[in-house]
C-alpha cells in the first residue's frame, strides 16, 4: 500500500543525519506540530518522592490482581529524575510540541491546597527545559491519576469533585500559564467511565455503569469549570478537552447494522463531542440511558452550559474504529495489535477528522495521541508502517480542508500501560526497565526525517 514515489522514502542515511533530502511528496503545513505525548503516572516513577501524595493509581496498581505481573508506576521510566535526558533526547528528535501531563497529587498532595513546592518546582524545570529547547509544552490536567484523598471523598462520583478540580486546574494556570500555551483538561473521559467505573479493569475499578456514567457527567462539569477558570486568569493561550473517538461503521449492510452503528457513535463519539462541543447530550444517548435515572438525576440545570462552554480546539486520540453487526456486536475486520482491543485501520483517521469539521465546524484540531504497541525492542517496522499510514490519512484531511495544527504520536517513551503493565511497549524510545537506558527505536529514525522534511 506504499505508493509514495521513491525519493519520498527516508533513507537510513536520512534517517540517521536527520537531512533533508528532496521535498516530500506529502507535505505538511508550514509549522506543523510534530509531536509525542506522554503521562505522568506512566513515566515519572518517583511516587512517594518529594512529597508527592498518593493518586487512585498507585492504590490500585499495588492491588493483588489488577496489572499484569503485578506491575506498578513506582518507578516506571524513572522520568522524574531523568528528564533532562528525555529533553536532550526530544530535541534531538526535532519535536515541536510536548505532551504530558501534571501529576495532581505531586501538586496537590491531597487533591485541595496546600501546594507541594517540589511538585511545582518539577514543572517548571521541565517546561522551562522545553521551552529552551524551542518545544511547545502541552499540559494536560488530568490523565487518570486522581489524589487517593479525593477518591476517599468520592472522587468523581462526588459532584464536588469538579469543583475541586477546577481549583486545581486554577492553581497551574497561575503557576504556568504565562508559559504553557496550550492546555488540555481532561484526557480521554470516555476510558475513565468505561474501564474505571463500568469494566473495573482501570482505578478506582468499580464495576457499575450507572455510576460510572454519574462520574463521566462529573468530568465534564469539570472540564466546563476548568474552561471558565482559565478565561477568568486572561490568559493569552487556548484551552480544550482531549477525548478518544472511534468512528463507528456497520459491519454490513443491513438497516439493523447501520442502526446499531448510529448507537455505537453515539456512545463512542457524539455523547463526548456534543456536550463540550454544543453544550448538549445527544438524544438517542440520553434515550439509551432512560432506565438509569440517577445519570439524568446528575445533570443539574446549567450543568451543560458550563460544560459547553467555548473551548479554543479539540484534541482527538484516535486508536481504533468500532464495528457494529445487526445484532448490534461488535466486530473486528482487519488485524488488530498487540492491545487486542486495537483494530488498526488508519482511513478511520481520515473519516473522523473530516467528519468532525462536517459535523462540529471548523475549531482548530490537534491529535494528541496515536501509536501502537510494539514486541521488537528496536526494529519496529510494523509501528513505521501504521505511523505512516496514519499520517498519510492525517495529511489527506488537511489538504480537504481540516484545520489539523500537530500530531502527537503515543508515545515518546516506553511507559506503564496501565493494566498491562510494562508488558507492552508504545515508546520511539525503548526503555530498559533495569538500567533506565534509553535506545532510539527504527521508528524514532523514521520520525525524526519526517519531522526535518516536513511530511512523508
Ligand atoms: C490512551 C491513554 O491516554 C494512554 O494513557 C494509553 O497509554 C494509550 N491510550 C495506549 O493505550
Amino acid at each position: 500500500s506504499d505508493d509514495a514515489p521513491p525519493q519520498a522514502k527516508a533513507s537510513p542515511a536520512d534517517a540517521t543525519t536527520g537531512a533533508a533530502a528532496s521535498p516530500p511528496a506529502r507535505a505538511f503545513p508550514k509549522g506543523f506540530g510534530w509531536g509525542a505525548a506522554t503521562s505522568a503516572y506512566q513515566i515519572e516513577g518517583a511516587a512517594t518522592e518529594d512529597g508527592r501524595g498518593p493518586s487512585v493509581w498507585d492504590v490500585f496498581s499495588h492491588q493483588k490482581g489488577r496489572t499484569k505481573g503485578g506491575d506498578t508506576g513506582d518507578v516506571a521510566a524513572d522520568h522524574y529524575h531523568r528528564f533532562y535526558e528525555d529533553l536532550d533526547i526530544m530535541k534531538d528528535l526535532g519535536l515541536k510540541s510536548y505532551r504530558f501531563s501534571i501529576s495532581w497529587s505531586r501538586v496537590l498532595p491531597t487533591g485541595r491546597g496546600p501546594v507541594n513546592a517540589k511538585g511545582i518546582d518539577f514543572y517548571h524545570k521541565l517546561v522551562d527545559g522545553l521551552v529552551a529547547r524551542g518545544i511547545a509544552p502541552v499540559a494536560t490536567l488530568f490523565h487518570w491519576d486522581t489524589p487517593q484523598a479525593l477518591q476517599e471523598q468520592g472522587g468523581w462520583e462526588h459532584r464536588d469533585c469538579a469543583k475541586w478540580f477546577a481549583e486545581y486546574a486554577s492553581t497551574m494556570f497561575y503557576s504556568f500559564g504565562d508559559k504553557v500555551p496550550t492546555w488540555l483538561t481532561l484526557n480521554e473521559p470516555k476510558t475513565v467511565v468505561d474501564a474505571g467505573y463500568t469494566s473495573g479493569i482501570h482505578a478506582p475499578g468499580k464495576r457499575d455503569r450507572r455510576i460510572g456514567n454519574v462520574a463521566g457527567h462529573h468530568l465534564l462539569l469539570a472540564h466546563g469549570l476548568a474552561v471558565q477558570a482559565y478565561r477568568a486568569t486572561g490568559a493569552k493561550g487556548r484551552i480544550g478537552a482531549a477525548l478518544n473517538l472511534s468512528p463507528a461503521y456497520p459491519a454490513d449492510d443491513s438497516a439493523a447494522a447501520r442502526k446499531h452503528a448510529t448507537a455505537a457513535d453515539a456512545e463512542e463519539n457524539r455523547r463526548w463531542l456534543d456536550p463540550v462541543l454544543q453544550g448538549s447530550y445527544p438524544q438517542d444517548w440520553l434515550a439509551t440511558q432512560a432506565a438509569d435515572a440517577p445519570v439524568r438525576g446528575a445533570i443539574q440545570d446549567g450543568d451543560l452550559a458550563v460544560i459547553g462552554t467555548r473551548s479554543d480546539l479539540l484534541a482527538v486520540q484516535y486508536y481504533n474504529p468500532a464495528y457494529v453487526t445487526a445484532k448490534g456486536a461488535r466486530v473486528k475486520k482487519h488485524k488488530t495489535s498487540q492491545a487486542s482491543w486495537q483494530e488498526i485501520y488508519p482511513e478511520g483517521l481520515y473519516d473522523l477528522l473530516t467528519r468532525i469539521k462536517r459535523d462540529y465546524g471548523d475549531i482548530p484540531l490537534i491529535i494528541t495521541e496515536n501509536g501502537m504497541p510494539t514486541t521488537n525492542a528496536i526494529q519496529d517496522q510494523d509501528r513505521i508502517t501504521f505511523l505512516r499510514d496514519h499520517l498519510t490519512a492525517a495529511h489527506r484531511a488537511i489538504q480537504e480542508g481540516v484545520k489539523l495544527e500537530s500530531y502527537h504520536v503515543w508515545s515518546l517513551l516506553d511507559n506503564f500501560e496501565w493494566a498491562e503493565g510494562f508488558s507492552q511497549r508504545w515508546g520511539i524510545v525503548h526503555v530498559d526497565y533495569e538500567t533506565q537506558t534509553r535506545s532510539r527505536k527504527a521508528s524514532y529514525d523514521w520520525y525524526k526525517s519526517v519531522i526535518a522534511n516536513n511530511g512523508l
